[in-house]
């Protein structure tokens, strides 16, 4: 079995960059070395006063211990590929916008030129490990472009290893994972590589929690999970929209189904829609997988996660104008919250852009507030997902904030699009007094305590709530 020693990784992003510093806190023997092609990028994770690139909850402590003790951050790609026995690729997935599969297939430029790079400069045996979310069979693809382009001497095994932290409590996931998936070709080379890995696991891991399995399942694993998480809090926003038309309460349902110890109470919050970069695009990935392989209903039946996520979103922001007296023209509204959840400062696929956009439509004026968003991501989403309006115009509908207080001055309504802790602890006395009358708060993230809100004076509508206003 090949011993590892030295790691490369190949994209600092979301996933690669929490998940290999992690690794190379627990292995202080192996030297592991992020490479990227942003240089801006990788000066961020060399920062000497520590502004790494993402906001990750304890991510900063990990980095603290490990840079420039086994864990480096450069662009030097070809020399850390030359150095390394094992590769992580771990580059973006995006959606293809255009050709073939566009809006479903994921697009695999990123993967293909990692996976090129490799073996173009490669002199000496590796394990390639893809990490990336890839459609089913892309280990083939990777395995074919190396095997045609490698030097004679220089063998190739590709596992998949899958990554399945979630953002904002990446680090958690990481020292405590539910499990770690391998999977291998099952020929006596593959297995080998897969135990390779999996000891630099079992540095930290319990081997009980690692699960080793075939390539095509591996890959195919990770779609499944993302795709039954998500199908998960689609099928409890179908619920809300029931209760919120029947006078159900959907905390009351979800709490009743979660004690089904088959269904489990994880996972069941009602919201606004979900976001992220993986749930919407895995799902689609399936989509088209599924349809690829000729089998229609399949790919039917995983739409529909998406179509009722694209529908809550709708249905909120039909909600905010339909009780702002059927009109939100030149209205003020804050929107509390850009990120797509919690803990990240990642805006990606963040329902909070649909509403907004829904908003400044309708000729809203939007404040906003995000206590991590940068300001500049900001406008790029909107100006991304309002392609046909100057950014300049955006900008006179659009004010962003630096605190919630100051968001809520002087608006109509306040829409909380995001959970963050410090929306819990908003003093809503203060807030009613600086809104205009009747004050209107829509949560979209069942976080406010509708009782005390409307013994204030608020008109208060909540996802999943029908006793609304
Ligand atoms: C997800 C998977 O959880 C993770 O395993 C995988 O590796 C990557 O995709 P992530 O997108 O980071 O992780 O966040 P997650 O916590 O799953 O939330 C996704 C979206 O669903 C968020 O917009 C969140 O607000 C929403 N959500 C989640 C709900 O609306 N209700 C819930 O009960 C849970
Ligand atoms: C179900 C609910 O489980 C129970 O809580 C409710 O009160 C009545 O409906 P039941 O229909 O008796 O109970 O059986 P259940 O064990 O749920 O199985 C229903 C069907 O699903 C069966 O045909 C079963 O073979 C099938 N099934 C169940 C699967 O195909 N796969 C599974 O993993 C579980
Ligand atoms: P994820 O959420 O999957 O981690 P990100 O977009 O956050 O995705 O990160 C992917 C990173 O991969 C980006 O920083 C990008 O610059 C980098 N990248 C893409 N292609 C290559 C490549 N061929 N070589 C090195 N880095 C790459």
């Amino acid at each position: 079995m090949p011993t590892v020693t030295k790691i490369c990784c190949i994209g600092a992003g979301y996933v690669g960059g929490p998940t290999c510093a992690v690794i190379a806190l627990k292995c202080p023997h192996i030297q592991v070395t992020i490479v990227d092609l942003n240089q801006a990028r990788i000066d961020a994770w060399n920062s000497r006063d520590y502004k790494l690139p993402i906001y990750e909850p304890g991510l900063e402590d990990v980095v603290r211990e490990a840079r420039g003790r086994n864990l480096f951050f450069s662009t030097d790609i070809d020399k850390a590929i030359q150095e390394a026995d094992l590769i992580f690729v771990s580059v973006n997935t995006p959606t293809k916008k255009s050709g073939v599969g566009a809006g479903f297939a994921a697009d695999l430029k990123y993967v293909e030129s990692a996976t090129r790079h490799i073996a173009k400069v490669a002199t000496s045996s590796k394990i390639v490990v893809e990490k990336s979310t890839v459609p089913c069979r892309t280990a083939e693809s990777m395995r074919t472009i190396l095997e045609a382009n490698s030097r004679p001497n220089c063998r190739f095994d590709i596992l998949s290893n899958p990554e399945f932290l979630a953002e904002g409590t990446a680090i958690n996931d990481l020292f405590n994972p539910d499990r770690v998936l391998i999977g291998s070709l099952q020929t006596p080379d593959g297995i080998a590589a897969s135990n390779a890995l999996l000891e630099v696991y079992a540095n930290w891991v319990p081997k009980d929690r690692v699960l080793t399995v075939g390539l095509w399942s591996s890959e195919l694993s990770k779609l499944a999970a993302n795709a039954m998480l998500a199908q998960r809090i689609s099928s409890v926003n179908a619920l809300s929209a029931i209760c919120e038309a029947t006078g159900a309460n959907i905390d009351e349902v979800a709490h009743a189904i979660g004690y089904d110890s088959r269904i489990g109470p994880k996972f069941l919050r009602a919201s606004v829609g979900f976001g992220g970069s993986c749930f919407q695009k895995d799902i689609l990935n399936l989509v088209y997988l599924s349809e690829s392989l000729h089998l229609p209903e399949v790919a039917e039946y995983w739409k529909q996660v998406v179509v009722m996520n694209e529908y809550q979103k709708r249905r909120f922001s039909k909600t905010v104008v339909d009780t702002l007296f059927n009109t939100i023209t030149g209205k003020r509204i804050a929107v509390l919250g850009f990120a797509f959840k919690a803990d990240t400062g990642d805006t990606r696929e963040s329902p909070a852009i649909t509403l907004v956009r829904d908003f400044l439509q309708e000729k809203a004026l939007v404040n906003i507030y995000d206590p991590q968003v940068v300001h500049e991501q900001i406008w790029t989403d909107l100006t991304e997902v309002m392609p046909s309006v100057p950014l300049s115009d955006i900008k006179k509908q659009v004010h962003i904030t630096t605190s919630a207080l100051e968001c809520c001055l002087n608006t109509e309504a306040v829409v909380i699009a995001t959970e963050w802790r410090e929306f819990r602890e908003i003093d809503w006395e203060v807030v009613y007094t600086g809104m205009n009358k009747p004050a209107f708060v829509f949560d979209g993230r069942l976080l406010v305590d509708i009782q005390k809100l409307k013994e204030i004076g608020f008109q208060v509508a909540v996802i999943g709530r029908g006793e609304r206003l």
